[in-house]
């Protein structure tokens, strides 16, 4: 009778250890990483998991991860004991002891612990992130709760944890840090499940990280990595590992008696991984107008982070007959565009020249963009040498023009990160650039030219000379001249017609070709020389620098009323009527 008490004693407290959720594992029992997401209240399936593979090639630096601030990492008496749960070694901290602040978390986090993931003794390794699927020895996690909350409150919070993650690289050198010797000797009194003893020794969390730079690291929203996963952590990833000799790396699954304690990676799903100023990460690979690199206008859309096989591209050809009239694109206000030293300098990127302007000086609003804009830069498409090159972006009834100049700007409420990532977060003026008298050898095609209005005066050719004379100058890559000429944006565009323009929705036409421009494509060109044209060419080095037209999908373009746009045609009409009548 006694016996059979016990027996079910027994076994109800098995029971009750299996209901209670903690039955599961890495390896070797039914409840596996991969059936996680079967456990009764647990989040393993969710959208948000950790660990994550992290490829550098689409992390993005966010200014906003700025240094960390640690409260008694340096401490020697803050670890309070370590304890051997059955799926990882924990150390304890003293309570409300240890903070971490900073570093783009929002607010100041009390740690309660840390604890440490691995592989095999057979080397294999173990660590739960992943760089560029590479796999560390192991890896550290320092637990941190959002101060002030209990576990069960912060689980509920989406930035409820902080976890600073550490990678653990096996080395031969056996000049480390002491604070490795010392922790991993404490292993051998923790080899059973459940056991836990007191830290005596003087050991502190700096001890252990070293000389790891703490202003290198990645950040993403994620999980808890065991079960039930909790979707509440904000994850810190330091990009220098933790080097420690390799036999202390064996002493983990060696004398803990399990291995490969980690769980694999999780699906992104459009999460951004975001990096501090600091950590490096890899050149974007360059891209080209036509087949002498990886990536020409065909492949942009393959290159880390692109927009540009997107369904609001830009330039596009932009037919008249379906332009549709809306009467809220009426005119612009140009401010500054007068001023003679708006330019800082001119540059020659190596796919443009571009204009920098002055920060914060130029502006535009109105024409129904509905916020005021700053203009940052203008710059500038071109074709070849040929007298007949056409090298505009953008086309109108198919027909291209010799360039394009765009006029690039961006909404004064953002930076020029947020405005890249909002739909209507820049906007860009482009203007067709032609040729009003055709050279000689190209006669055949004036027939066309006749259909074009060309800016009437050509008082602005000393400026754009003023302009193309710093070309020479420029002829290297990525060199740039400080431009200390009198000209204005006014001063170039001369007396082209600004209130008659189409209007889409669209992208910038070169990568990442981020769908976050309002097109203004004016109607009118701007009259340039054809020779100050062709010095484009000529001193930058390379040709025929534009995107060819994209697909409209769905999108819509829209133009300014009939009336303004042939507002110089009206009176000839009237004037051709009133003749006819009279005769
Ligand atoms: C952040 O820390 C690094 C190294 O510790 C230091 O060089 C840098 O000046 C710090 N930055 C700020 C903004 O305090
Ligand atoms: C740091 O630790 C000491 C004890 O070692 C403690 O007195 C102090 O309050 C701690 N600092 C903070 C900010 O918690
Ligand atoms: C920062 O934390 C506070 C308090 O937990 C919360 O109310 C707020 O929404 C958080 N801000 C962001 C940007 O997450
Ligand atoms: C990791 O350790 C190996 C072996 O000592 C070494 O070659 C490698 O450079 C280390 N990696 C890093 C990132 O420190
Ligand atoms: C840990 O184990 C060692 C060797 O077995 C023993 O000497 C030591 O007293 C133990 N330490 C604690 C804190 O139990
Ligand atoms: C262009 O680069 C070459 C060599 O790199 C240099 O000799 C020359 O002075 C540079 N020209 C200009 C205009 O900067
Ligand atoms: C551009 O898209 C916005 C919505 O994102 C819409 O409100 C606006 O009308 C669109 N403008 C044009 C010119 O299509
Ligand atoms: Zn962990
Ligand atoms: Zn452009």
């Amino acid at each position: 009778m006694y016996l059979l008490t016990f027996v079910l004693c027994l076994s109800l407290a098995t029971l009750v250890k299996y209901a209670s959720g903690s039955d599961w594992c890495y390896t070797g029992c039914e409840n596996s990483p991969s059936k996680w997401k079967d456990i009764s209240g647990s989040f393993c399936g969710d959208k948000r998991q950790s660990p994550l593979n992290i490829v550098t090639s689409h992390v993005v630096t966010d200014s906003k991860l700025n240094n960390f601030t640690f409260v008694n990492f340096s401490s020697e008496h803050a670890i309070k004991s370590i304890v051997n749960t059955g799926h990882t070694v924990k150390c304890k901290l003293k309570d409300n002891e240890v903070e971490v602040s900073g570093g783009g978390l929002n607010g100041t986090y009390s740690t309660i612990q840390f604890h440490f993931h691995w592989g095999d003794t057979e080397h294999h390794p173990g660590s739960e992130h992943t760089i560029d699927d590479h796999r560390y020895p192991m890896e550290m996690h320092i637990v941190s709760l959002k101060k002030g909350l209990a576990v069960e409150q912060a689980i509920e919070k989406s930035d409820g944890i902080a976890v600073l993650g550490f990678f653990i690289n096996a080395t031969e050198d056996r000049n480390m840090s002491e604070a490795w010797s010392t922790l991993t000797s404490y292993l051998t009194n923790v080899t059973a499940e459940g056991s836990e003893v007191n830290i005596n020794h003087s050991i502190s969390i700096n001890g252990l990280i070293g000389d790891v730079d703490l202003t290198k690291f990645y950040r993403y929203m994620g999980s808890l990595t065991t079960p039930m996963c909790n979707e509440a952590v904000a994850w810190t990833v330091f990009q220098e590992p933790i080097n420690i000799h390799k036999d202390l790396v064996q002493l983990f699954p060696t004398k803990a008696g399990f291995t490969n304690a980690y769980r694999p990676p999780q699906g992104l799903n459009g999460r951004q991984v975001s990096a501090s100023p600091a950590t490096p990460l890899p050149p974007s690979p360059p891209w080209c107008y036509d087949d002498h690199c990886d990536y020409g206008p065909s492949h942009w859309h393959l290159l880390p982070l692109s927009h540009c096989g997107g369904e609001r591209q830009s330039p596009i050809n932009i037919e008249k007959e379906k332009a549709k009239v809306d009467s809220n694109l009426g005119d612009f206000t140009f401010t500054k565009f007068d001023d003679k030293h708006a330019i800082k300098y001119i540059t020659n990127t190596g796919h443009a020249v571009k204009c920098v302007l002055k920060e914060d000086l130029v502006e535009v609003s109105g024409g129904g963009l509905g916020h005021v804009y700053s203009v940052i830069q203008f710059h500038f498409h071109w074709g070849s040498t040929s007298d007949d090159s056409k090298g505009s972006e953008h086309s109108v009834d198919s027909k291209r023009y010799p360039m394009e100049m765009h006029i690039v700007t961006k909404r004064k409420d953002l930076t020029l990160d947020e405005a890249v990532k909002t739909p209507n977060g820049l906007a860009v003026l482009g203007f067709f650039m032609e040729s009003k008298v055709t050279p000689k050898s190209s006669s055949g095609s004036s027939g066309h030219q006749t259909t074009t209005s060309t800016s009437s005066s050509a008082s602005n050719k000393e400026y754009w000379k003023k302009l193309t004379d710093y070309l020479p100058a420029i002829q290297n890559i990525s060199s740039k001249a400080e431009v200390s000429a009198e000209v204005s944006i006014d001063d170039l565009l001369g007396d082209v017609s600004r209130k008659s323009y189409y209007r889409y929705n669209g992208s910038l036409t070169t990568p990442k070709c981020n769908e976050a421009v309002v097109w203004t494509v004016f109607k009118e060109s701007v009259e340039v020389d054809h020779n100050l044209m062709m010095m484009f060419p000529t001193h930058a080095g390379y040709s025929n620098v534009f995107r060819p037209t994209q697909r409209l999908h769905t999108r819509t373009v829209f133009t300014t009323s009939a009336s303004s746009s042939s507002g110089s045609m009206l009176p000839v009409l009237l004037l051709a009527y009133l003749c006819a009548t009279l005769m």
